[in-house]
Parts: structure tokens; sequence; C-alpha cells
């Protein structure tokens, strides 16, 4: 660890251009170089929904309570990694939003130096009522999943009602200000592929950026080959529409690739995890609601953080464990019929 870890201060400091000389963190570098400075945090294995893609029919076996992470021991952990260098921290779950103490969770971040972006991935129930308080609070991001625009076909895919509740959900985050407000549609062939040019229609008069994600596979979602809509079948559909789509400049880590039709306020991005991953530039780290750290949402390797918290380890301890962990980061996935037959958790265990 020791030898990796003055081999990665040097590479920061002398071969990075532009890193200047604030290194970053060597244990959370990997060895191919990448930097986690995003860490996601799921906070509750539940849900208000039943989303077919994320989790199976008959639900899922729940981590008692006194096993999941404890509003202390989400901000012990949060201001760990902020120590080391991550800048960004969303809240997953399950549905972050029916935590309890979601809001003074993200109060609590809030106050953590060298925190710069604080987002939410919510399926948009509670989130009308919500919004004043988390934008007090001090939530910078939302993404909210809606997968289709047919009420009807919304209680089939989520197996619960609540259209209404979401879209109320979006346009008061839109009201309030959130900018871009991005809307994550997970596209599914026979379910909702029909509807991709009614979602990026939706962007003519609302600043939305909606994000069509691959249907990939994890444990009881019932994923196969045939109902992955591929990036580039979206993309030649919604051009045969709208030829003048134009792609917009893509960031250093950015999973989506962005497009705009000219003239529409919002725009429109794809997450193509399965057919063209960007494990490459992949700055993520996640911690499951349990306390697990997972390197990468398709490996099935943990460790967990919580076991070590609660033994009384010293934050030295911690993050010998979080280095050694970034350390056996592999450099890309499996590809997606390998991750197909892999055992990992359901969507719903991990958080996004
Ligand atoms: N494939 C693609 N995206 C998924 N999500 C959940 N399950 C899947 C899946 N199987 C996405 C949803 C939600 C976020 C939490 O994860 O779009 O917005
Ligand atoms: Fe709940 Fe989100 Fe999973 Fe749907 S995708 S069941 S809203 S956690």
């Amino acid at each position: 660890t020791l030898r990796r870890g003055l081999l990665t201060v040097y590479f920061v400091l002398c071969v990075c251009p532009g890193a200047g000389f604030l290194p970053f963190s060597a244990f959370l570098t990997d060895n191919f170089g990448r930097r986690h400075s995003y860490l996601r945090i799921s906070l509750t294995e539940k849900c208000n929904l039943r989303c077919q893609y994320c989790m199976p029919e008959e639900g899922v076996k729940l981590t008692p309570r006194s096993q999941l992470l404890s509003t202390s021991e989400v901000l012990t952990v949060a201001q760990l990694f902020v120590r080391e260098g991550v800048e960004k921290i969303r809240l997953t779950g399950g549905e972050p939003l029916i935590r309890p103490d979601v809001l003074d969770i993200i109060t609590e971040l809030r106050k953590l130096e060298g925190l710069k972006t604080i987002a939410v991935t919510t399926n948009g129930m509670n989130l009308a009522r919500l919004l004043p308080k988390l934008k007090e609070a001090g939530l910078d991001l939302l993404n909210i999943s809606l997968d289709t625009l047919v009420p009807a076909k919304f209680e089939f895919i989520v197996r619960r009602k609540g259209f209404h509740k979401v879209m109320e959900g979006i346009d008061k985050a839109i009201e309030m200000g959130y900018n871009p407000v991005k809307v994550n549609c997970v596209v599914m062939r026979g379910l909702n592929e029909d509807e991709l040019l009614d979602f990026v229609a939706l962007t003519e008069k609302k600043p939305l950026e909606v994000r069509f994600i691959e249907y990939m596979p994890f444990d009881g979602n019932k994923w196969n080959f045939k109902k992955m809509v591929s990036y580039q079948e979206m993309l030649d559909r919604i051009r045969q529409q709208w030829p003048s789509l134009e792609q917009l400049p893509l960031g250093k880590t950015d999973t989506a690739k962005t497009f705009k039709v000219p003239g529409f306020q919002g725009q429109v991005g794809f997450i193509t995890s399965m057919s063209d991953q960007f494990c490459g530039s992949c700055n993520r780290l996640r911690i499951t609601a349990d306390g697990n750290l997972k390197v990468c949402l398709f490996g099935n390797t943990e460790v967990s953080l919580r076991d070590v918290l609660r033994s009384g380890a010293s934050d030295q301890e911690l993050l010998d464990i979080i280095g050694a962990a970034v350390g056996r980061k592999k450099k890309q996935h499996a590809g997606m019929f390998s991750i197909s037959q892999m055992k990992n958790r359901p969507m719903i265990l991990i958080g996004g």
C-alpha cells in the first residue's frame, strides 16, 4: 500500500498536468489512474415503488435496520471520503426520500468543506412536498426516474399508482430553479420504446435533461438482450424525426452522451453502459445502505465499512481498507452477457 501510495502521489503531482499542488488521495486512486471523486451513498433499501427493472416481483429481503448505516455512520463515512477528495455525493436508495433523516443528512453534508455537489436520485413520489425543505437543506442536483408518459403504463412498470405525483415533482423542481432537472428513463423493448419521441418532445418547452438508459441486467430483473434497446438504435429513431439533433461536448467524467434539438429548451442524454461502456473515465464509488463499499456497479466484490466502523477502527484503518478495495477495482466491467450471468445484487439493494 505504501509503495502504491507514494507512486500515486508522485504521479498526481508530477505527471498529471493541471493537477496543481493539491495531491489527490492515493486511497481513492486506482491502478489505472482513475480518481474517485464521486461517492454514491444508498440511504435505504426500501422503496414506495416496485419497478420491474429494479427488483423482483416478490420483493427483496430487507436488511434489519440495526445493520444499516445510522445517520452518524453515514456522516462519518462521508466526511472521510470528502477529506480524501470526494467532491460530489449522490444519495440513492431504494428511495432516499423515504428515509426520515434525509433532510438532516443533507444539512450536515452541506457543512463539509470541499464537497461541491449534493445530488439525489429519486422516484419523485414525495418530491413536490419535500422540495422546499430539500432546497433549504442545500440540495444541488436532482435526478428523477420516469419511464413512461402514459399513466396506465406507469402503473404497470412500477407496479404502483403515482404518475401525476411524479410529474408534479418534476414541474416543481423546474419551478424552483433546478436546471437541468434530469429525468431517468430506462428504455425497454416492447414496453416504452415507442415513447422515445414523446420524451424528446417534452424537452421542447421544459428545461429537462431526459436521459435514456440502456436496460441493464441485475439480479431478479429478467433482463435479456432482446429487451435492451441500444444507444445507436435510439439515436437513429430520434434522428429520423429531428435530423438536426446536435451532440453537445462530453465532459471528462460524464456518463451521458448529450444532444439537443436546436431551439428546444432542454436536452437529451444516453447512458450507454451496455453498448459503449465508459469504465475508463469512471470516478464513482458506491456505499450500500448496509454499509458495503462497492467499487463497481457491475462487480460483486464488496467490503463492509460498517463492520470496520463498528469495530472501533481508526480513520487510518478505514482508509487502508478503502484504499485496498479501490486498488482491486477492475479496468472495466465484464460485458453485458457475463454480467447477466453473474450474481450481483438487485438494483434496489445497490442504489444506481
Ligand atoms: N437498467 C438501467 N437502469 C436502471 N435503474 C434501475 N434499474 C435499472 C436497470 N436494470 C436506474 C433507474 C433509476 C436509477 C436509480 O437506476 O432509472 O433512475
Ligand atoms: Fe424504487 Fe427506484 Fe427501484 Fe423504482 S428504480 S423500485 S423507484 S428504487
